[in-house]
C-alpha cells in the first residue's frame, strides 16, 4: 500500500471511529430503562415520525396482491421497491431524499401451521425503512442502518441494549464475512459474545419469489427472558428449541441480483432494506408473551370467550389460530380476495375453513366468525379505512363461506374419523397408516376440506396423507372436466374464435370498470355464445353492465390488431399477462395482446383484428357461485 493510501485510511478509520463513539455517546445508557407501554397506533406513528425526522419519505402501504405477478401475497415491506433496489426505477431522482419508510401490509401463508406460538401471522404489519441507491443525496448503508435501528429501539422504545443478540452473514464461495457489520457493531457497543454468525438460510436475505434483489443481512434479536427458553447452554439466537430470543428487525444490505439460474450478480447500486416484525415489537414493549395479549388482538380473544364456553388461557392454541385466521380474511377479502380453490382464493379459502374447524374444537356456535370479524374491523379501521368501506363484503364473504363449508362439515368430520379408525385397528400393517390419496381427495372434493386440513387432522391422529395420489386424483378430476369442456368446444368447428376474442375483451373491460381484482374464474365458448365467470362480490348494476358492453363495442370499433407471442412463463407473468391456473402452464407459453387493453396468457385461436366481432351484446349476468358472477354473451352482425 502507498504512504498516501495508508495516510487515507488511517484517517478515514478515524473519522469513522470518531463518528461511531459520537453517536455511541447519544444513545441512552439502555440497561437501566424500561420499555414504554405502549399501544399499537402509538408504535406506528412513533417509528414513522422517527424516521421523517431523519429525512424519509412515508410511503403508504402497497396492497397484500403484489404488483409482481410471480407471488401469491405481498410478504415483506421493500416489494413495492423492488425496482428501484434494483435499479431499473428511479422515481425518487427529483426529490431531494432517497430515503423512505412505511408500514406495510403483509401476508405469509407459508407460516399457517406455526400460528398459535408467540411470533407468527399470516397476515401482519412490517415497518421498514429503505436508503436507494448509496451514492447521492446524504444516502446511506451498513452504518447507517446499524444507528438508525439502535437510536430507533433504544432511545425511542428505551428497549434495554443488554437483551439484545446481532446476526451476521458468516460469507460462502460467492459473498464474504460480514466484517464490517460486525465493526460497526462493537463500535456501537455491542459486546463480540452478542454477535453471532450465521450462513445463508438466516443471513442472506432474499429475494422475493425466485429472482429479484438480494443481499446479506444483519438481524437484531431480543432476550425475552429465561422463562421463555429451552435452558440449553447454547440456546442463543435462530435457537432450535425455543423463543426465548427473537428476531425484531432485519437489515439487509442489497447488493446482488439473483438471477434465474441462480447467479448473484453485482448490482450498480448499494441499497439498504429493512423491516421489523410489528407485532413482535409490540409484545416485547407491552411486556407480554405474544401480540394475542396485547390491543391488536385482545378485543378478538375475548369475544371468543364470549362465543364459546371456553377460556383462553386453557385452549391458547385453538383461540390464537382463529384470531389469526379471521384478522387474515378480513385484510383479504377487503383488498377483493375470494374463497376458492386457486391461488390467493384457495389460501382464503383453506384459513376460513381451518378457523370454523377449530371453532368446533372449543364449541363455538355456527356463525360466529362474524361477530369476531366485526371486532378485526374496528380494531384496524382507523389505520386500514378500506376494511371499513369493505366491511359489508367482508362479513357477505365470511358468512357464505362459513354456511357453504357447515353443510358438509360434520358429514365430512364424520367420514375423516371413520376412515381413520379403520386404519388404526388395522395398524399391524405399517403401510396402512398412511390416508390414501383417494380419501383426501374424496373429503376435498365432496366435503370441501382442503389438503392441508386432512393432513393436519391425519398428523393429530399419528397418520399421513398419501398426497401422491391425492395429486394424481386431482389431476384425474382436471382431465375429465377439460375433456368434457373440449368435447364441448369440439364437433369440426363449434368453438367460435370470435367469442374467444370478445371474451378477452370483455375480460379487459370488467377490469377496467370494476377494477383490477376482476380475475377469470371460468370460461366456456360454444357457437352461439360466450359465459365468462369472474370473481366479484355483487350484483352488476344495469349502468356497470352498459358501462362494460359499450367498453367491449368501442375496442370492436378501433379495429384493434390481436398480436400473439411467444415467451417464457416468467417473461409473460413480469409483463403483466393474465393468467388463470398459474400452475399448469408450461414453461414457454403463447400471450395474445389487444395493444395495452388485455394481455393474457392463452393457447387461442383468435381472430386477427376486433373489427371483425361485430356487435357485442350481454345478454345475461348471474350468480355463478359465492362470490363469483357469471355473465352471458352474444355477437351480432
Ligand atoms: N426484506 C427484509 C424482510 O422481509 C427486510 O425488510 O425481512
Amino acid at each position: 500500500m502507498s504512504l498516501l493510501l495508508e495516510v487515507l485510511v488511517i484517517l478515514l478509520r478515524r473519522r469513522f471511529l470518531k463518528s461511531a463513539l459520537y453517536f455511541a455517546s447519544k444513545l441512552d445508557s439502555g440497561s437501566n430503562s424500561s420499555p414504554s407501554i405502549m399501544k399499537s397506533s402509538e408504535l406506528r406513528k412513533k417509528f414513522l415520525d422517527f424516521f421523517k425526522k431523519n429525512r424519509h419519505i412515508i410511503t403508504p402501504s402497497s396492497p397484500l396482491l403484489p404488483s409482481d405477478s410471480t407471488v401469491l401475497f405481498t410478504t415483506a415491506g421493500m416489494q413495492q421497491f423492488s425496482q428501484y433496489l434494483a435499479g431499473e426505477k428511479d422515481p425518487l431522482k427529483d426529490f431531494k431524499t432517497r430515503h423512505l419508510t412505511d408500514c406495510q401490509k403483509c401476508f405469509r401463508s407459508d407460516d399457517i401451521e406455526e400460528v398459535g406460538d408467540d411470533t407468527h401471522n399470516t397476515f401482519f404489519e412490517m415497518l421498514g425503512n429503505w436508503s436507494i441507491g448509496q451514492d447521492e443525496k446524504g444516502n446511506y448503508f451498513k452504518q447507517g442502518a446499524i444507528k438508525y435501528a439502535l437510536e430507533f429501539l433504544i432511545n425511542e422504545l428505551k428497549l434495554d441494549k443488554n437483551r439484545f443478540y446481532i446476526t451476521i452473514f458468516r460469507g460462502d464461495k460467492e459473498i464474504s464475512r460480514d466484517n464490517e457489520s460486525e465493526k460497526i457493531w462493537q463500535k456501537y457497543d455491542i459486546s463480540k459474545e452478542r454477535i453471532k454468525e450465521f450462513g445463508e438460510e438466516d443471513n442472506l436475505w432474499g429475494p422475493v419469489g425466485e429472482v429479484g434483489v438480494c443481499g446479506p443481512n444483519s438481524e437484531i434479536h431480543y432476550d425475552r427472558g429465561k422463562e421463555f427458553g429451552c435452558g440449553r447452554k447454547d440456546c442463543g439466537p435462530n435457537c432450535p428449541y425455543c423463543k426465548r430470543i427473537v428476531e425484531i428487525w432485519n437489515l439487509v444490505f442489497i447488493q446482488y441480483y439473483k438471477d434465474e439460474n441462480g447467479n448473484f450478480q453485482k448490482l450498480s447500486q448499494k441499497s439498504v432494506d429493512t423491516g421489523m416484525g410489528f407485532e413482535r415489537v409490540l409484545a416485547i414493549l407491552e411486556n407480554k408473551p405474544s401480540a394475542y395479549e396485547t390491543d391488536l388482538f385482545l378485543p378478538i380473544i375475548q369475544e371468543i370467550e364470549k362465543l364459546c364456553s371456553k377460556k383462553y388461557e386453557e385452549n391458547k392454541k385453538t383461540f390464537r389460530i382463529i384470531a389469526d385466521h379471521i384478522r387474515g380474511s378480513v385484510f383479504l377479502i377487503s383488498e377483493g380476495f375470494f374463497p376458492s380453490n386457486v391461488e390467493q382464493g384457495y389460501v382464503l379459502r383453506r384459513i376460513l375453513r381451518r378457523a370454523i374447524r377449530y371453532g368446533k374444537i372449543i364449541e363455538a356456535k355456527p356463525g360466529f366468525l362474524i361477530p369476531l370479524a366485526n371486532k378485526t374491523i374496528e380494531i384496524y379501521k382507523n389505520i386500514y379505512p378500506e376494511v371499513f368501506s369493505k366491511q359489508a363484503d367482508i362479513l357477505t364473504v365470511i358468512q357464505k363461506e362459513e354456511e357453504k363449508f357447515e353443510k358438509t362439515l360434520e358429514k365430512g368430520l364424520k367420514e375423516f374419523k371413520a376412515q381413520s379408525s379403520k386404519l388404526k385397528v388395522q395398524n399391524h400393517n405399517l403401510k396402512l397408516k398412511t390416508i390414501s390419496g383417494k380419501v383426501a381427495f374424496n373429503l376435498y372434493q365432496s366435503f370441501g376440506f382442503p389438503l392441508e386440513m386432512t393432513k393436519e387432522m391425519a398428523k393429530g391422529e399419528g397418520l399421513e396423507v398419501d398426497e401422491r395420489e391425492f395429486q394424481e386424483e386431482l389431476k384425474k378430476h382436471q382431465e375429465i372436466s377439460r375433456a368434457g369442456k373440449e368435447k364441448k368446444f369440439g364437433g369440426g368447428g363449434k368453438f367460435s374464435p370470435k367469442l374467444h376474442t370478445a371474451t378477452h375483451l370483455l375480460h379487459g373491460a370488467l377490469r377496467e370498470i370494476l377494477g383490477q381484482k376482476v380475475k377469470q374464474m371460468g370460461s366456456d365458448i360454444t357457437s352461439e355464445r360466450l359465459r365468462f365467470d369472474f370473481s366479484f362480490e355483487r350484483k352488476l348494476s344495469s349502468e356497470e353492465l352498459k358501462k362494460v358492453e359499450d367498453l367491449v363495442n368501442k375496442k370492436i370499433k378501433e379495429d384493434l390488431e390481436i398480436k400473439q407471442e411467444e415467451m417464457s412463463l416468467r417473461q409473460a407473468l413480469n409483463s403483466g399477462s393474465l393468467a388463470f391456473f398459474k400452475e399448469k402452464y408450461p414453461k414457454k407459453v403463447t400471450v395474445y395482446s389487444i395493444n395495452s387493453f388485455s394481455k393474457e396468457i392463452c393457447a387461442g385461436p383468435h381472430v386477427k383484428r376486433t373489427g371483425e366481432l361485430g356487435k357485442f351484446k350481454i345478454i345475461k349476468e348471474e350468480s355463478s357461485s359465492s362470490g363469483i358472477r357469471r355473465i352471458k354473451a352474444i355477437l351480432e352482425k
